[in-house]
């Protein structure tokens, strides 16, 4: 993507300028982000994924002053009538599920893939909403069908009620409102208050982020840290021959102490392996993402990532859903292509080694890519 060219998409705004102005600090409307667009997935659509049991669904309904929810899936018969006012159902990870939602998903790369997380569309009848709420993520709502009015405020008190099933602001202090109207779309930053409502029967798709929280990120490498350095061929026990008697046996020797600090230090000082344990993290498949093997692939045109799959790279390694692989050289500079792009051409498969084609035609066999037919524009 060329990050220097103005898009409609940020409303006239470059990639550059946008992360530079807008990202994680302040709001941005864009009016006919997509003009002429007309929204991939019909409410039929929508619905039918709601029904599905590997599909994260919600539905929220307002009901004298308060909210409902419940989690799916849901059978059709199992929503409000449509004629009923004030309902949302809310369909996480749709791209995870339908090319035209992923392929939309991928307009927004100009953000590192490490911090894209889904696509989610909510189907609103007339007048719902999930009240006033604020996001951890930032999040670009974009109107799909129908018009929804948001409010939106920058308020400092973030406290919630306490009385519903769901994240509701307890005093809401909006400050802008616009009405969006297909194609528009809304930029936030995390922590945002905001409440959309919908004015008629509407269609919102939040193209969404996640950020590790510094907590659970260290939780999760030192797992992954301890887990390689578990696999020495013979455990390194604590040895204390120098060990006095002790009239305090409640005590804890400082040299355990400072084991346990030596233990730390050599599973970070290994090279690379914070490296890895990251790059492994970051494109771990989600559970409810699974692939479907495919028999022998023969990619001699080309070659596609499945939507599903998550690659990424570091300065040695390339990642995909969870494993790494050490590359360097023209392999390396490949398979960077491919994590970045989502596809390679036959010219690209002509240059690569024997071990990269390898690689790749694994990845087919798991169905973490699939072959991809000469195009037009590879010619
Ligand atoms: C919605 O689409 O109804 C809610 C999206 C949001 O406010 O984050
Ligand atoms: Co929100």
């Amino acid at each position: 993507m060329d990050i220097q060219q103005p898009l409609s998409l940020l409303g006239g705004l470059t990639a550059a300028q946008f992360m530079r102005r807008h990202w994680q600090k302040k709001p941005l409307l864009v009016r006919q982000a997509l003009p002429q667009w007309s929204a991939p997935l019909s409410r039929a659509e929508v619905f039918a994924l709601a029904a599905r049991e590997e599909v994260e669904s919600r539905l929220v309904q307002q009901v004298e002053g308060t909210w409902r929810m419940r989690q799916g899936p849901f059978a059709r018969r199992a929503l409000p009538a449509l004629q009923q006012a004030d309902w949302t159902l809310l369909v996480q990870g749709v791209d995870l599920h339908d090319e035209r939602a992923h392929a939309l998903l991928q307009q927004f790369r100009f953000v590192p893939e490490a911090r894209l997380d889904d696509l989610m569309i909510s189907y609103a009848s007339n007048g719902g909403g999930v009240g006033p709420h604020f996001d951890s993520y930032d999040v670009f709502l974009l109107q799909a069908h129908g018009r929804r009015r948001w409010r939106i405020g920058r308020q400092k008190d973030l406290s919630l009620r306490d009385d519903v099933p769901l994240k509701v602001l307890a005093q809401f202090e909006p400050e802008e409102e616009y009405v969006l109207e297909p194609g528009d779309m809304l930029y936030l930053p995390p922590r945002y208050a905001h409440d959309g409502i919908a004015e008629g029967e509407c269609m919102t798709y939040s193209i969404g982020f996640r950020a590790p929280a510094r907590a659970e990120l260290a939780q999760e490498l030192l797992t992954r840290l301890s887990e390689e350095a578990d696999a020495e061929d013979r455990p390194v026990l604590y040895r204390d021959a120098t060990q006095a008697a002790v009239a305090q046996p409640g005590a804890i020797p400082e040299g355990l102490q400072a084991f346990a600090r030596d233990a730390l230090q050599r599973a970070l000082a290994e090279p690379l392996a914070l490296e890895r344990a990251l790059g492994e993290y970051l494109t771990e498949p989600k559970s409810n993402v699974w692939f479907d093997a495919e028999a022998a692939a023969v990619m001699l045109e080309g070659v596609a990532l499945d939507r599903r799959s998550r690659m990424m790279y570091d300065a040695h390694h390339v990642f995909i859903n969870g494993e790494s692989y050490r590359a360097a050289g023209r392999d390396a500079t490949l398979m960077r292509r491919l994590a970045d792009q989502r596809w390679l051409d036959h010219r690209d498969l002509a240059r690569a080694s024997d071990d990269a084609l390898a690689l790749l035609s694994s990845w087919c066999d798991a169905g973490w890519a699939h072959s991809r037919p000469r195009t037009e524009a590879d010619a």
